[in-house]
C-alpha cells in the first residue's frame, strides 16, 4: 500500500491509502475518494479541472508530457508544482506525497 495526503479546497487534509501497483491515475482515485472533481475531458490532459499542487514529492514524479505541458500554460493560477492530476499514474512514487486540489468545483 501507498499513501499520501490530499487537501482539500477548504484546507481540510485527509491521508489516501491505496495499492502501489493499481493501474488508475491520481485524478480517478481522487474521483473515487469523493473528491468533486469534474474530470469533463475524463484525463486527456484537455480541461484542467484536475488541477492539483503537488507540495510534497514533486521529484519522483518525472517531467509533465507535453499535452499535461500545454495545458498547465493557460492556467492563471498554475505554479512550478501545479499538475495535472489525470496525467500522474498511481505507484510507488507517490508513496508520501502531498497533492492540493486547485481547480474550481463548478
Ligand atoms: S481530467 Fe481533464 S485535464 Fe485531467
Amino acid at each position: 500500500m501507498i499513501k499520501f495526503d490530499v487537501e482539500d479546497r477548504e484546507g481540510n487534509v485527509q491521508s489516501i491509502e491505496v495499492p502501489g501497483d493499481i493501474s488508475l491515475s491520481l485524478m480517478e482515485v481522487l474521483k473515487a475518494s469523493e473528491y468533486n472533481i469534474l474530470a469533463t475531458c475524463g484525463g486527456m490532459a484537455l480541461c484542467a479541472t484536475c488541477h492539483v499542487e503537488v507540495e510534497k514529492g514533486i521529484e519522483h514524479l518525472g517531467d509533465p508530457n507535453e499535452a499535461e505541458m500545454d495545458m498547465l500554460d493557460t492556467l492563471p493560477d498554475a505554479s512550478f508544482n501545479s499538475r495535472l492530476a489525470c496525467q500522474i499514474r498511481i505507484g510507488e512514487h507517490l508513496d508520501g506525497a502531498y497533492f492540493r486540489l486547485m481547480a474550481e468545483e463548478e
